[in-house]
């Protein structure tokens, strides 16, 4: 049977590089377009190499509709999973105007051409930013939604914009994924996250203080109301998270409709539960200070995931010390390959 092809934006990301392998595993052929400004090229060869494949790509930025139309003129495109656009909180309150224009122009420009092209599947890489700081625990996907940051609202509006386009054309098949918060990477060691400088985020930072890269980690408060005082996250293994994309995928061969959907794991973790087991896995030291709050953090935030469960029939099934293991392996070898 032929293979239904799936074009991915930002595929030489980091969530999309790890969906490229899950979706080449599940069968599909794969279409990467990405403009580097947030990737690095060789995750291109490094995927071809994991998959001993040629995969399709094509540079280009997503709001050039004519680049954009070429591709869905050249290939047969069964459905569009969009991950390509600006993810960085802090850097989005120094840059709104480019993180609107970039992510919110992007998904404009695309769904025009996917329009115009009769493509009506798009699985969208959301956030559970959008949540803001959550009154309930789990959270479930109708909580209220309210964000505090360039970003944060770039993907709400998204959120609206598709739900606005559902409603006035009903005829589209659209995925709403609600991201908690990747870590880890692939087990070969050839990719995983790369951040353009000194990490915002915990694991990579822990990978770097772990490898020697950075003297300490700054723990970010310890006088939240939660069990031991530090934030608590829903930590989810990439390679779950990019499952979860096919998931949505499969789901649309069989159903049709507007899908919202939490990715995470259900489970709680804070700072210091993820340096312990950092720790303890890979036999390694995280020297750690505890210093003031950053601005913008909330205490807690995991996922209900029995939607994702009942409707897509997937669950993570990588635990945090296989995250951390994961994440590792990967930070030893990108100081090796010097990416
Ligand atoms: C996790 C916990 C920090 C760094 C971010 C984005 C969000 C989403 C997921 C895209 C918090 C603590 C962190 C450090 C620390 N990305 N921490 N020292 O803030 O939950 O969410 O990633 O959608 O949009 O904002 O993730 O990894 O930055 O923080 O103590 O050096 O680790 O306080 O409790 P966050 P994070």
């Amino acid at each position: 049977m032929k293979k239904q092809c799936i074009l991915v934006t930002g595929g030489a990301g980091f969530i999309g590089s790890h969906t490229c392998i899950a979706l080449h595993e599940a069968g599909y052929k794969v279409i990467i377009v990405d403009n580097f400004s947030n990737s690095h090229r060789d995750v291109l060869s490094r995927l071809n190499q994991i998959l001993n494949t040629d995969i399709i790509f094509y540079e280009g930025d997503v709001r050039d509709q004519i680049f954009l139309a070429k591709i869905f003129k050249n290939h047969a495109i069964h459905a569009v999973i969009h991950f390509a656009g600006f993810k960085a909180v802090g850097e989005s309150v120094k840059k709104p105007l480019d993180y609107y224009d970039n992510n919110i122009l992007s998904m404009i420009c695309l769904l025009r051409v996917m329009k115009e092209a009769r493509v009506y599947i798009l699985i969208f890489s959301s956030s559970a930013t959008v949540y803001g700081d959550p009154k309930w625990l789990p959270i479930k996907e109708d909580s209220e939604r309210y964000t505090t940051s360039p970003y944060g609202r770039s993907k709400l509006f998204i959120e609206h914009l598709l739900e606005d386009l559902y409603h006035a054309e009903p005829h589209w098949n659209i995925a709403l994924l609600r991201y908690f918060n990747p870590v880890g990477a692939h087990d070969s060691g050839l990719i995983g996250e790369l951040p353009n400088d000194v990490p915002n985020n915990l694991m990579p930072f822990v990978q770097q203080v772990a490898k020697g890269l950075q003297p300490y980690l700054s723990v970010f408060g310890n006088d939240y109301d939660t069990r031991d005082g530090t934030g608590i996250r829903d930590y989810i293994h990439v390679m779950d998270l990019a499952e979860g994309h096919v998931s949505a995928l499969n789901y649309y061969q069989t159903n049709h409709g507007l899908l919202t959907v939490n990715l995470g794991t259900g489970q709680g973790t804070s700072v210091l539960d993820l340096v312990n087991t950092f720790e303890k896995i890979n036999n390694c030291k995280v020297q750690y200070k505890i210093v003031e709050r950053r601005s913008g953090d909330i205490a807690a935030c995991w996922a209900d995931v029995s939607f994702a469960e009942r409707a897509l029939a997937w669950r993570a099934k990588r635990d945090l010390a296989k995250m951390c293991e994961d994440a590792w392996r990967w930070e030893c070898a990108r100081t090796s390959l010097r990416v």
